[in-house]
């Protein structure tokens, strides 16, 4: 491989920021641009809602609600390094892409708040991130407020999450009575000062701790105490920093600071680079692919439809997992069997889209899709042909039964829920016994629904009727052959098929499940519908 590019590839970090809505996601990652010199500080000071959506929504839906749906590409440049974040959804009503954004990305952020500890939603992203093995950084944000005991917090992310934990930094107090962080690796205290809000430059000062007048005399002799036994005590019952664990997602760094005033970002920034990796190689259907030995490769992750109303446009946005991308190249989609050129290949950067001629493993870029791409689709030189591990289809944890109102627009219906479907956006499902005339849909966040009634009537010029279902557990069947009606169920239990006609089972309860995988032995159910939007219609 030519040094240029495998240079390139080197100093690419991809990673997604992960946290419950309102731990800081969004002020994090502005003070990270920031540093990078990639928004001007006039357009983060905006009022929150402006900076928001100049970041990422494009739905009228979105406006409406003033969410963001979807989840966007942040890159720039800091030390020399190529950084692309990849933004997930900050609403609690997120959706599966939020899932899917984790499989494009090398590494993890947790953003934590403070006086909260471990929240719902950082758990079932936690879990996605688990069960990929990429390393995890906690951020625990907002100690200019009064927090929660720092060993519970960290107790906290080690009992909820099963990860052990290792404080590279160390919290001085919080709220009022915040005075800074203690660097383990190098024994001296930064101290905090509000001085540092909204600017890149703050003036922090460190103070060695051989030092302890000047240090009492800055945090007073009460923190001074506290601080040195909770060292002593943390020496001696922390784990090990050990970066190979931190690699495999076994071993989590902590970080402590405070995002809105700019406190402890900068640091987390330089340490977080050093830890984590460029692109990480993936599996494929011929082995391992080396991202800097192999030539261009990428996966699909994500489509999304209408992204400009005007022009009806459908975006694959594909991660690059080897090698460079050059556009003038032809390029092979595996799945549709296509050699091709990748039309109008660009860089979708807040609401801005920046044509590109080129980009590296590590990049995320967005093409214009005809129709053509599905979710986990390969895209290599014309000389390959393999295909990437699928990514799974997350189980939906939300169901209603689909009805149009006007039976005489049957056609669109069908059409549009099954585009919808394609794109990822929704799964459809239909009763055991019957036709396309009763439709269940599945969806991972409820806002999903309205996304679907609003694109139905925009798009598609349907109206539909929702009747919410009280299931909330589904599994997919994974013994071949097997004959369902023969499946002992339990009274809250459905049999429903996807559109391959793959068997699947819905629960209210979770424990029916338990009770059915007992009155049926050798009944093999699985949570995760591995693989199968790969196999899908293009397969
Ligand atoms: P999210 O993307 O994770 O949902 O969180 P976001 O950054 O939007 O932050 C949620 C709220 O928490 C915002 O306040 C934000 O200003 C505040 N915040 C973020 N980091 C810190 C921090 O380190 N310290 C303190 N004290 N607050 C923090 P808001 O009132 O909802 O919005 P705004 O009007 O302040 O913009």
């Amino acid at each position: 491989m030519n040094a240029t590019i495998e240079k390139e590839i080197e100093r690419r970090r991809t990673f997604a920021i992960i946290s419950h809505p309102d731990a800081g996601k969004t002020t994090l990652t502005e003070k990270f641009l920031l540093y990078g010199g990639a928004i001007n500080l006039a357009g983060s000071v905006k009022g929150k809602a402006t900076a928001r959506h100049a970041v990422s929504d494009w739905m009228e839906i979105e406006k409406e609600r003033g969410i963001s749906v979807t989840s966007s590409v942040l890159q720039f440049e800091y030390d020399d390094f190529c950084i692309n974040i990849l933004d997930t959804p900050g609403h609690q009503d997120f959706s599966e892409d939020t899932y899917r954004t984790l499989m494009a990305a090398d590494s993890a952020v947790m953003v934590i708040d403070a006086s909260k500890g471990v929240e719902a939603q950082t758990r079932k992203l936690f879990k996605v991130c688990g069960m990929r093995g990429i390393p995890i950084f906690t951020f625990i944000n907002k100690l200019d407020r009064d927090a929660n005991d720092t060993f519970e917090l960290l107790d906290d992310i080690e009992k909820e999450l099963g990860i052990e934990t290792c404080p590279v930094n160390w919290p001085i107090g919080s709220g009022k009575s915040f005075r800074g962080v203690y660097d383990r690796e190098r024994s001296l205290v930064i101290t905090y000062s509000d001085t540092e809000k909204g600017t890149k430059e703050g003036i922090s000062h460190e103070i060695s701790t051989d030092d302890p007048d000047e240090l009492k005399s800055v945090i007073g002799d009460q923190a001074y105490e506290k601080l040195f036994d909770e060292i002593d005590l943390l020496d001696g019952a922390a784990a090990e920093f050990d970066l190979s664990k931190v690699q495999r997602g076994e071993l989590t760094p902590v970080f402590f600071g405070s995002a809105l005033t700019n406190f402890g970002v900068e640091f987390f920034l330089q340490h977080f680079l050093k830890m984590t990796t460029a692109p990480l190689a993936r599996k494929s259907d011929i082995g391992v692919i080396d991202p800097v030995e192999h030539e261009f490769s990428a996966f699909v992750f994500k489509i999304q439809a209408n992204m400009n109303k005007a022009h009806r446009d459908r975006v694959a946005f594909m991660r690059i997992c080897s090698g460079k991308y050059d556009a003038a190249d032809e390029v092979r989609h595996v799945q549709g069997n296509r050699v091709m050129r990748l039309s109008q290949p660009q860089q979708i950067m807040a609401d801005e889209r920046k044509i590109l001629k080129e980009a590296y493993a590590g990049d995320i870029i967005g093409v214009f899709d005809p129709g053509v791409f599905s979710i986990g689709d390969t895209i290599c030189v014309p000389k390959e042909n393999f295909r990437y591990e699928g990514i799974p289809t997350f189980a939906p944890e939300h169901f209603a039964r689909v009805r149009q109102i006007d039976t005489m627009k049957r056609k669109q219906f069908i059409k549009g829920i099954e585009q919808i479907a394609q794109e990822g956006a929704i799964q459809i499902f239909q009763e055991f016994n019957t036709g396309m005339e009763e439709i269940i849909v599945g969806v991972v966040g409820v806002l999903q629904f309205d996304v679907l009634k609003y694109r139905l009537e925009n798009e598609y010029n349907v109206e539909i009727l929702l009747e919410n279902l009280p299931y909330e557990h589904i599994r997919w069947i994974e013994n071949e052959n097997i004959d369902v009606a023969k499946i002992v169920g339990t009274s809250d239990m459905k049999k429903i098929r996807d559109l391959k006609g793959n068997p699947l089972l819905l629960f209210i309860n979770s424990w029916s499940v338990k009770m059915v995988l007992e009155r049926n032995e050798g009944l093999i159910l699985s949570e995760f519908g591995k693989d199968r939007l790969t196999n899908g219609k293009n397969a």
